[in-house]
């Protein structure tokens, strides 16, 4: 038997309605919409409304994606849902929208893993896909960090934005994930952090609001570490498929900072058309970011049937995650 693989079946994604623009923020910190632009090419981002949570955007996004295949809820095996901003502790997220679906027959469970949620997620269905053990998995990226945010931090509160972003994969003898690379730099993670029960007087300090849960991030130092481990991350994984940078159609990178996506378009020695970029209008939705991306990207004809396609992305932890799909 062809080893399987875990094949896109079908996506769809959810955008709050509500706009926070550049000139919003200039209202509300010491900013200028020129600089944001210049800096990270963001111009506005989404914000959920206050009575819409994490829960009710991977909702509306697993929802979209269910109706774009001709499976039922009830057919699913597992729900994935990457997020570092769950509505509570418990129950975990994936439950929440396990409930709301009708998915009776699915395992539910979340991954904490920040910007590469996705990434790790879409390893985790991978591998359930590629051993026999599941046939159809819903993997969901959804964040709300409008409410970890600290709106009075101009250094972090230009970049974020809420959304939600979902794939259901299914086993395949033929196209699908051709590899998955993920790793780890916990030595780095004091670079960019948000407090649940931990007392910390040195972490209190950093905040602007003196909220411990708000994040908070040493930017340049994340940067460095942001374009490095795109560029590596997406080289091992084309080694591991045994492709080259020539071979891939389009790269959906997580969308954190136009000059990290610049600065790896260079190192890679790849043609910019073929790196998707919608950061302008979100911002950096954290494991939200490539499965919208992912899905704009298909929408607008960007990929096709059989393109070879890269995601990758980094961030808290720190981490980072890569993968190549074939479509
Ligand atoms: N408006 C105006 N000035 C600002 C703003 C702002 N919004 N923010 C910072 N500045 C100032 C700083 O105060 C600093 O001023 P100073 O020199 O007087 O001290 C100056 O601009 C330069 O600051 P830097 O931090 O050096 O700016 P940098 O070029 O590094 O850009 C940024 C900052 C945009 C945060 C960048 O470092 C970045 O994008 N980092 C990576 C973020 C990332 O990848 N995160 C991913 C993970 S997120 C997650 O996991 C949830």
């Amino acid at each position: 038997m062809m080893a399987l693989k875990a094949k896109i079946v079908g996506g769809g994604y959810y955008l709050p309605d509500r706009v926070l623009t550049n000139a919003d923020l200039e209202q509300m910190v010491d900013t200028s919409d020129e600089w944001i632009v210049r800096r990270t090419g963001i111009k506005e981002r989404r914000i959920a409304d206050n009575d819409v949570y994490t829960s009710d955007m991977a909702f509306y996004a697993a929802r979209k994606a269910i109706d774009n295949t001709n499976i039922n809820p009830e057919d699913l095996d597992l729900i994935i849902i990457a997020t570092c901003t769950p509505d509570m502790y418990t129950p975990n997220v994936s439950c929440m929208v396990q409930a709301r679906l009708g998915a009776v027959n699915a395992a539910a469970f979340d991954i904490s893993s920040a910007c590469t949620g996705f990434i790790s997620a879409l390893t985790v269905a991978n591998q359930f896909i590629a051993t026999g053990y599941y046939k159809k998995v819903l993997v969901v990226g959804a964040e709300n960090l409008s409410r970890m945010t600290d709106y009075k931090d101009r250094n972090t509160c230009v970049l974020f934005g809420d959304g939600a972003g979902a794939f259901i994969f299914e086993a395949s003898e033929d196209e699908g994930v051709l590899a998955t690379e993920i790793g780890a730099d916990g030595v780095g993670g004091k670079n960019l952090t948000s407090l649940a029960f931990r007392d910390d007087e040195a972490e209190m300090a950093k905040r602007v609001s003196k909220n411990k849960q708000t994040l908070w991030m040493d930017g340049s130092e994340v940067l460095k570490f942001a374009v490095r481990t795109m560029v590596q991350a997406t080289f091992d994984v084309l080694e591991k498929a045994g492709l080259s940078i020539d071979d891939v159609d389009m790269i959906v990178p997580h969308q954190a900072n136009i000059r990290i996506i610049d600065g790896a378009v260079k190192r890679l020695g790849i043609d910019s058309e073929k790196v998707f970029v919608n950061i302008e209008k979100y911002g950096n939705m954290s494991s939200a970011c490539i499965p919208i991306a992912l899905c704009e990207a298909i929408e607008q004809g960007k990929i096709k049937k059989g393109d070879t396609v890269v995601l990758v992305g980094f961030g808290g932890g720190l981490t980072w995650g890569s993968a190549v799909i074939k479509m």
